[in-house]
């Protein structure tokens, strides 16, 4: 089975640009057309009403399990083995308690900060995830236009379905672009020579993935490379037309960044993966880190360092940060959670380089305890997905002013008015008893 197997039968039954609705707008039947765009616009309000009763991402997860057929769903929600890294990462924040100041004017409330060299309005950032047309039509566009509106950085993957040139044409935002080491590093120099082009502000490189981590969930659902759906995953796809209809009649859905590679071959979907699964090379090291750095020359993280030794590698070896990260519990199971590696990963690379905690974050009070562990940001993945299948564009933008609203009120409530005056003080871990005067 290639390394990319649960993603290379996905890319049959992915939905697509709707041609319906611009076979629509081009109706010489007006009065279809109006009954149609009325339609249309119930549907946007109906979205809008069902977006407002999501109080919490745990509202928009449950949103996004009702719309999408189950194996869409499991591959968003899964991770590795035993799902105990997946579990863990959001459970192990419940561990951190917010010591508050009182007293303090807490008025006005300083968010700003600076990710990969950019500002962002606060300190979040959007992960990257591939495949993201399969949770809605508008995919990468609809979250990077919402993290954009919000004054987010947005990163791209280098499996995700839309052209980096398209994203960077459609968004002046800040944006990163999610790179591997490939086999052929012809591959990952055209990369580089690309973002350069396109105004990309940074490169994350993924780091923790030589190999494909075991999900189980698409196993059980058949998404396998050949698919395998069982009688159960298919009954779900026809008990969710709404999805199902739009991934039925779209245009063809492909990995954007890559196809050109074997566009020559017209070889379809299938061999597309085949090939992007061949290009991962388990063999690479820091010397390929320095290498990258020294194509790039600006802001780059290395995504997937777990540990200070790493940290400190990585910036000996040329990057700016690490995003510390276990893939969101889809690699290797049992790996800690992100939050209890932050502050030994502070302590080993000192004040500047940015240290984001990726993985875990479902509420804005994760955020403020990361930052008093030492991150320099977070960064969310499902809560994002979760998000976009629920409501699109609008959800994402939901989802982001329900975790805005949570990280400032929570800085109110702990009494801090400027989040460079966040400190370790801020914060305890109940497991080790540690007390701060
Ligand atoms: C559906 C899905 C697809 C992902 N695809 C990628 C990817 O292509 N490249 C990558 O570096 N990380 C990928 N990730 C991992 C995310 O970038 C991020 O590390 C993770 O989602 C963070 O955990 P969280 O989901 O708890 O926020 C993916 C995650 C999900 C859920």
């Amino acid at each position: 089975m290639s390394f990319l197997a649960s993603e290379a039968h996905l890319a049959l039954i992915a939905p697509q640009t709707s041609k319906v609705a611009r076979r629509t707008e081009a109706s010489p039947f007006a009065s279809q057309a109006a009954v149609l765009r009325g339609h249309q616009a119930g549907k946007i309000i109906g979205i809008m009403t069902r977006l407002e009763r999501a109080n919490n991402v745990a509202d928009l997860r449950l949103m996004a399990r009702r719309r999408l057929p189950r194996p869409i769903f499991d591959y968003i929600d899964g991770g590795a083995d035993d799902e105990v890294s997946l579990r863990r990462n959001a459970t192990a924040f419940a561990q951190y308690e917010l010591v508050p100041d009182v007293l303090n004017d807490v008025s006005n409330i300083r968010t700003e900060t600076r990710i990969f060299g950019q500002s962002s309005r606060w300190p979040l950032m959007l992960s990257p995830t591939g495949l993201t047309r399969m949770f809605h039509d508008r995919a990468e566009l609809a979250v990077a236009g919402a993290a954009a509106r919000h004054g987010l950085l947005y990163s791209l993957s280098t499996m995700g379905t839309t052209r980096l040139e398209d994203l960077a044409q459609a968004f002046a935002g800040p944006k990163v672009f999610q790179i591997y080491i490939f086999k052929d590093r012809g591959l990952t120099a055209e990369f580089v020579a690309r973002c350069r082009d396109a105004g990309f502000h940074g490169l994350a490189l993924t780091v923790d993935t030589p190999v494909a981590g075991n999900r189980e969930r698409d196993r059980v659902s058949g998404l396998s490379l050949p698919p395998k759906l069982t009688l159960r995953s298919l009954l779900s796809f026809a008990l969710h037309p709404s999805w199902s209809l739009p991934a039925l009649t779209g245009s063809k859905f492909d990995l954007a960044n890559v196809s050109h590679k074997i566009d020559a071959l017209a070889s379809g979907p299938m061999s597309l993966f085949n090939y992007v699964g061949s290009q991962f090379d388990p063999s690479i090291g820091w010397r390929d880190v320095e290498w990258l750095a020294r194509e790039w020359n600006g802001p780059l993280a290395i995504k997937g360092v777990m540990t200070p030794d790493d940290a400190r590698r990585s910036i000996a070896s040329g990057a700016t940060g690490v995003m510390i990260s276990n893939h969101g519990g889809r690699q290797l199971d049992g790996a800690p959670a992100p939050v209890d590696q932050i502050e030994a990963v502070r302590n080993a690379v000192g004040d500047e380089p940015d240290v984001i905690c990726d993985g875990g974050i479902r509420r804005g009070s994760d955020i403020v305890k990361a930052l008093a562990l030492g991150a320099t940001a977070c960064s969310i993945g499902r809560p994002y997905l979760y998000a976009l299948a629920a409501g699109g564009q609008p959800g994402v933008d939901h989802l982001l002013t329900l975790l805005r609203e949570e990280f400032v009120r929570t800085m109110m409530l702990a009494g801090i008015s400027d989040i460079a005056s966040v400190s370790r003080r801020h914060v305890r871990n109940r497991a080790r008893g540690a007390v701060q005067p």
